[in-house]
């Protein structure tokens, strides 16, 4: 039996004809960009500008040098964390958020006595509770509002055009963690009017691990320190760090076969058309939902509208790491079971102690019949119950 891969939300899989071959073109011609006296230097510096320009392009940036390549979305919110908050500041996130948000914020929190506001979601419909951070942000200024723009434990998309006006009412800055809606939804970075957007490579937007995307309000660089300093192939002279973007995050040779094939997937998005993808996956998630949803022994935490491409549940009396470990195993599909790096999501929806939850994340490649078999295979380990 062929096997389906249903963990897209960690990582997409398989990548569209063309990224491969770009990457492994890469490697057999490529120089480093801005390190040589060559022609090869000159191609790499011109596969990066193209691949920041087309990323701009896809995600509504005003200038391409806006766009800071990264080596994953981990990597995009640690530079604007640990870059941006001083002691004493004020940060409102969620418990939607995950580890790549809580972690860098708990550790300015003990070791610089940063506040850390921390605003719950309603478990019934996913969605982050406005009135709560409504009420955040009335108690105290606050520097930065942290919203991921859809969890990776639900898939639900959230509210975030009301509540980036609301930090926007209230002088916060905000960064937008969209891990898991770029490459899905349309995120146009100009129009949502947010400060920062971090985003991976690697998933929506189907490049190759390894790859990832800061987006910078213009004029906000300087307020950001970076977190790795070195050359940057410009302003050699100088021992100070540029002030530019994005040399002044860019220390160090970037992933140029990663970003060569980053650009080849991108390119191919536009050709598909990213409303023909979203429409691809969106089928896939709601009849995950409906079917599942109707099992017995089943108990869904996910809902099929609004959905960024995740269905999350449980089977009654089965540890979610057996079943993964069984659809895996016995109907050869590739699934992830657990936490999802965001353990207060998990406390929320009341699966913590229990170990999390299964997810389903169909990609853009996800065939009808790899659906079809995921749904018989939780139909047959639910009707197993009991
Ligand atoms: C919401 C969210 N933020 C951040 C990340 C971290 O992304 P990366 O694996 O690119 O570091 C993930 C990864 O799953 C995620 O789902």
């Amino acid at each position: 039996m062929l096997s389906s891969y249903l963990d897209n939300a960690a990582t997409s899989f398989p990548k569209p004809d063309g990224v491969a071959d770009a990457v492994v073109q890469w490697l057999g011609t490529g120089a480093a960009a801005g390190r040589g006296s060559h022609s090869g230097s000159g191609q790499a510096a011109e596969l990066l500008t193209q691949c920041r320009s087309r990323l701009a392009r896809f995600l509504g940036v005003p200038d391409y040098r806006q766009v800071i390549f990264t080596q994953n979305c981990t990597d995009s919110l640690n530079q604007v964390l640990l870059g941006l908050l001083k002691p004493g500041d004020r940060v409102i996130a969620s418990t939607l958020d995950h580890n790549s948000v809580l972690r860098p914020l708990e550790w300015l929190r003990e070791s610089a006595g940063l506040e850390v506001s921390m605003v719950d979601f309603d478990p019934a419909t996913g969605l982050i509770r406005l009135d709560e951070f409504e009420t955040a942000l009335r108690e105290r200024a606050t520097k930065l509002v942290v919203l991921t723009h859809a969890s990776n434990v639900t898939g639900r998309i959230q509210q975030v055009h009301e509540m980036i006006r609301l930090a926007r009412q209230h002088g916060a800055l905000v960064l937008l963690d969209a891990a898991q809606t770029v490459g899905h939804v349309p995120v146009h970075f100009q129009s949502l009017d947010i400060d920062f957007l971090a985003a991976a490579g690697h998933k929506g937007l189907l490049g190759p691990l390894g790859t990832g995307i800061l987006v910078v309000r213009s004029g906000l660089e300087t307020q950001l320190r970076p977190l790795r300093f070195g050359g940057t192939g410009s302003s050699s002279e100088s021992l100070r760090q540029p002030d530019e973007i994005p040399a002044r995050f860019e220390s160090g040779n970037l992933n140029l076969p990663g970003i060569a094939g980053l650009n080849a997937a991108v390119q191919w998005i536009e050709t598909q058309g990213l409303q023909n993808l979203h429409v691809r996956i969106d089928r896939a998630v709601k009849r995950l939902h409906y079917a599942c949803g109707s099992l017995p022994n089943v108990r869904v935490f996910s809902s099929p509208e609004d959905n960024a491409g995740i269905l999350s549940f449980n089977i009654e009396g089965m540890d979610c790491q057996e079943v993964a470990m069984i659809l895996d195993q016995s109907f050869s599909i590739q699934c992830r079971a657990g936490l999802h790096c965001a353990p207060l999501a998990h406390r929320t929806l009341k699966t913590l102690s229990t170990g999390g939850t299964v997810r389903l994340s169909p990609g853009v490649f996800t065939t009808d019949d790899e659906i079809q078999q995921a749904i018989d295979a939780v139909s047959q380990l639910s009707s197993a119950i009991g």
